[in-house]
């Protein structure tokens, strides 16, 4: 999604603005541009393609400067065309870029036409890059603090004005924005990522801060404009997206890495005891009476699989709620609930609202599982567990979601535990099986080639059902939302039990049914689920457990997994659906990293 860079220094920024973009390119982008302050004048390149030949642009143009701003853009509010890319100049006085959405942007867009402003986009941020002008006063540090209380809705941005060559100003609310401090020179970023290699000093902004960069010093006031000193981390941000190695593409390499992942999150973990998600976990887990998830997308998924594990294990009713329904919805809240927020990128609009938004209604004891440290989302909650996964490229998240699963099959025993409903020999028996996670997950990773002979199928077809029933519904799900997400393919997910009320009418000998089947305690109700879909010749491909005892058959193809894995099955039966979905979608040709439409990180609403 939308990222942000800007500079002030006393050499040539253009690198490092480009350097910043190339490093966000991971978060999905549709557009790119870099705007900077030359003899007295501003000047931009902007691009619909990638960072790549907006360098090649600007290479031949010889664009360079001292002060500047730079942005890759995700399409909210027209089209993805240079015309709308940001930066956006204001009367060649004002620049700026912005991530985020501005909700009474028609409203100010009116009123500014009015007063003789010309739009050349159709974004809500050009609107901003006006009122600014507007409201200009000569010192752009002041003239921001009194624009963005024009502003409803979430804004990250960067500005800067033709007439203050060695200033550029920040402002965020609901969108992150950070500071980086330099020695004689400083910068602003949407990410600490952005900056790897350029400082690691960071300054996390506060909701309604606004900060006056220059190149000596930096001055922050907060949303009431008084003056606050915000802490300097020391932060040792990925210093970029890794390499591909034999890899033909980053999905791959994260679904191989799971091993690897699963291990690092872990690490360390000799014993189940609440302390790993914080000082104060004790206290909180032996006053709370029920757990709320509220979650997106696969992480969303994540939460559904441990709602089973918790209430099998901790004996402790859960609540899974998509973040965006959860935060305008009218539920009741219960002040003893812990709230658990899951995200991989710890910066997802929606669950950072719903999050406060549980806030809001008295429900203080959070908790989240997130795998960056540095994240909006970790700094929000109470409590936390950083899973290890290591940066994920790959739109489509693989290596996040187990390791979000290992980490909730830790918070399951540790609340156990707390409420007395883990016996030792219970608690030695999960923590043995889960160090030897990374071998089994090492066996399931050994059946890629069965796979791809499966995907070869699956790549001809327009539609896909899956089916799972129990702890492995959430992972028939997952499944379906990766070939969808990827290929392209429609791909619907049912509890096999659901089947006959309804998406049986789909089944023909033209939809392939995949389906999960663990040999766990309703293996012979699964088995008749797949009955009923053999005699509408629907053509089951099933993924099945050693011991399972199916066999293949006349439109019965099935892949054998390693023997039943228990309670973390779900975590061995995700990984053949993630090589599924990557390999019909390579044999489809789709942009398997950066599949169409959808971004890594999604930072607006
Ligand atoms: O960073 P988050 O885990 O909060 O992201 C949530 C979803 O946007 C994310 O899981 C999305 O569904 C992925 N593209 C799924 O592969």
């Amino acid at each position: 999604m939308c990222g942000i860079v800007g500079a002030v220094a006393q050499r040539n920024i253009t690198p490092i603005l480009l350097e910043g973009l190339k490093r966000l390119e991971y978060r999905g982008y549709d557009s790119c541009g870099v705007a900077l302050h030359v003899d007295g004048q501003l000047q931009r390149s902007r691009s619909t393609s990638r960072v790549a030949d907006l360098e090649q642009q600007i290479a031949q143009s010889g664009l360079a400067g001292f002060t500047g701003i730079a942005h890759t853009r995700w399409a909210t509010h027209g089209a993805p065309a240079s015309h709308n890319a940001h930066p956006h100049f204001s009367r060649e006085r004002i620049a700026l870029v912005h991530n985020g959405i501005i909700e009474n942007h028609e409203e100010l867009r009116a009123e500014l036409t009015a007063l003789g402003y010309v739009f050349e986009s159709q974004t809500d941020t050009e609107v901003i890059a006006h009122l600014v002008d507007h409201m200009y006063s000569g010192d752009l540090f002041e003239t921001v603090q009194q624009a963005v209380k024009r502003l409803t809705g979430a804004y990250a941005i960067a500005v800067f004005s033709r007439d203050e060559p060695h200033r550029v100003i920040g402002a965020r609310q609901g969108s992150p924005l950070i500071v980086g401090v330099g020695k004689g020179e400083n910068f602003l970023a949407s990410d600490a990522m952005a900056l790897a290699g350029t400082t690691n000093q960071i300054i996390y902004l506060d909701e309604g801060d606004v900060v006056d960069l220059q190149m000596q010093r930096y001055w922050i006031v907060d949303a009431n404009g008084k003056s606050v000193e915000r802490e300097v981390r020391t932060v040792h941000a990925h210093s970029g997206a890794a390499e591909l190695g034999p890899y033909r593409h980053y999905m791959q390499k994260e679904i191989f890495e799971q091993p690897r992942a699963i291990g690092d999150t872990l690490e360390g973990v000799t014993g189940i005891m609440p302390e790993l998600f914080g000082d104060k976990a004790y206290g909180i887990f032996k006053q709370i009476d029920s757990v709320l998830i509220l979650a997106c997308g696969t992480s969303y998924y994540a939460g559904l699989t441990a709602k089973y594990w918790i209430e099998a294990i901790a004996k402790i009713p859960v609540n899974v709620e998509i973040a965006s329904e959860y935060r305008y919805r009218d539920s009741v809240p219960n002040p003893q609930s812990l709230v658990v927020t899951i995200s991989q990128s710890g910066e997802t609009a929606d669950t950072l609202a719903a999050l406060k938004h549980a806030r809001s209604q008295g429900m203080l004891h959070t908790l989240t599982v997130c795998n960056v440290d540095t994240s909006a989302m970790v700094r929000e909650c109470a409590l936390a567990y950083i899973t290890r996964a290591g940066i994920e490229v790959g739109v489509a998240s693989t290596k996040a979601f187990t390791t979000q699963l290992a980490a909730l099959f830790l918070l399951t025993l540790s609340l156990a535990q707390v409420k007395g409903r883990l016996s030792d020999a219970a608690e030695s028996a999960y923590l043995k099986q889960m160090r030897h996670l990374p071998l089994a997950i090492s066996a399931v990773l050994a059946l890629e080639p069965q796979i791809i002979a499966w995907s070869e199928d699956f790549a001809r077809r327009e539609n896909a059902l899956f089916l799972g029933r129990g702890l492995h519904y959430p992972i028939a799900l997952e499944g379906a939302l990766k070939l969808k997400e990827i290929s392209y393919i429609h791909a619907e997910a049912y509890p096999a039990g659901e089947l006959k009320h309804g998406p049986l009418a789909l089944v023909t000998d033209q939809i392939p049914v995949v389906t999960i089947a663990p040999n766990d305690t309703l293996i012979e109700k699964l088995k008749s689920n797949m009955q009923e879909v053999r005699a509408r010749g629907g053509q089951l491909y099933v993924f099945a457990d050693a011991d399972s005892r199916i066999t293949p058959s006349e439109g019965v193809h099935v892949i054998r997994l390693p023997e039943h894995y228990g309670q973390l099955s779900p975590i061995l039966h995700v990984v053949p659906l993630q090589l599924l979905a990557y390999h019909t979608a390579l044999a489809r040709g789709t942009d398997v990293d950066k599949p169409r439409n959808l971004a890594k990180s999604v930072t607006v609403e």
